[in-house]
Parts: C-alpha cells; structure tokens; sequence
C-alpha cells in the first residue's frame, strides 16, 4: 500500500550535482525539526552506517562519505513533525536548498513500499537496506547486558523470527532491502553489528 507517494521519480537538479549541506547546516536542520531525541538518534545511526559503508566498500573519498551520510541523517528528518508529510516535505526543503539530486533520490527512495520510488544508485540501496535494520539492531542492544559486544548475527536473526519483538520493525523491508542490493542479509547485519557498537552521537 502507497501511503505516502510522491506522485513522481526525479527529484532536484542535475546541475546541483555534488551540493550539500554542511556538517552544521545537517544538524541544525536535524535539531530543529526533529525533536524526538529516538528517532534522532536513529537517524545518526543510520548516517554513520552509511558513511561507514561508503569508506569501506565503495571506497568513496571524504566527500563522498558526507554525502552518504547525509543522506542518512535526514532521511526521516519530517517524520516526527509532519508524518503526513513524510517525506515530502524534506525532499521540498533539499530542493529549496539546492542540493544534489542524487541525495534527494536516496532519500525519496528509502521507502518503496510507501513512497513509490525504487532504490536505483548503490546509496539508494544501501539506504533501505540499513534503515529498518538499524532501528532492529538497536532495539536488540538494549536488551542485551553487554548491548553490541559479542552480539552475533545468529542471535539477530533469531530474535527477527520473533514477530513480538520490535514488532514496528517491518521484516518484509529488510529482506526486500537485501534482495536490493544483491547482499545477504547476514552480511549487512554483521557490518551494522561492527560499526553501530562503535557509533557515538554527535
Ligand atoms: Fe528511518
């Protein structure tokens, strides 16, 4: 079910290509329209995967990091405000600002279920893949005593078969989101596992 289509696949300007937002700019944006002190965090953590990944794997320079985790830290950036918005009005807010599209595009795509846009670029991918995934990682650190160490990717996918735990984390995204991106899902659980344990929030 579409609950939240954007009615359209283009978005932003290909002349903004490489336009963003300054680490400042991003958080300031972050603070003010994102009070939920949850979902902030989420946000981060998904921004740090991302920029995680785009150091490790697509081996992106400085540069190319931030733009992947800006990409994560606003991609919910409208939900906690305006969730009938969502993510419109963000989107609106990054084409005001002329950022580059193909932040814009992760950002619009994080969601094809709800939004109608399919992930297309590697960011895009990894976006979706990382979004429901994180927010489950996190949920199982805390009821773990020890939180990320010596978490195993077993007992994750243990506790996703569990459809009472976390039940607002949609499994069917997840492993949708793998499909995706072409990864196993254990893969992209063990590298969330690695790199949320070391996250501290700006
Ligand atoms: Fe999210």
């Amino acid at each position: 079910m579409l609950t939240h289509e954007l009615g359209r696949t283009t978005f932003g300007a290909p002349e903004n290509k490489d336009r963003v937002l300054t680490p400042d700019e991003a958080y300031a944006l972050l603070n003010e329209w994102v009070k939920n002190e949850r979902l902030r965090l989420h946000m981060q953590q998904v921004g740090w995967l991302m920029k995680c990944w785009a150091a490790e794997k697509e081996m992106l320079d400085e540069a190319g990091q931030w733009k992947w985790q800006l990409a994560g830290l606003l991609h919910d950036a409208d939900w906690d405000q305006w969730p009938d918005e969502h993510c419109k009005k963000i989107i609106a807010e990054l084409e005001t600002r002329n950022i580059d599209p193909e932040v814009i595009h992760a950002i619009a795509s994080h969601g094809p279920r709800y939004f109608g846009v399919e992930p297309e670029t590697q960011m895009d991918k990894m976006l979706y893949a990382f979004d429901e995934l994180s927010g489950f990682i996190h949920a199982y650190s805390l009821m773990r005593p020890n939180q990320y160490e010596g978490m195993e990717v077993k007992g994750v996918m243990k506790r996703m078969k569990d459809k009472t735990f976390a039940a607002n984390v949609n499994r069917d995204d997840i492993k949708d989101a793998g499909e995706h991106c072409g990864i196993p899902v254990e893969a992209l659980i063990q590298f969330a596992i690695d790199h949320q344990g070391k996250f501290q929030p700006a």
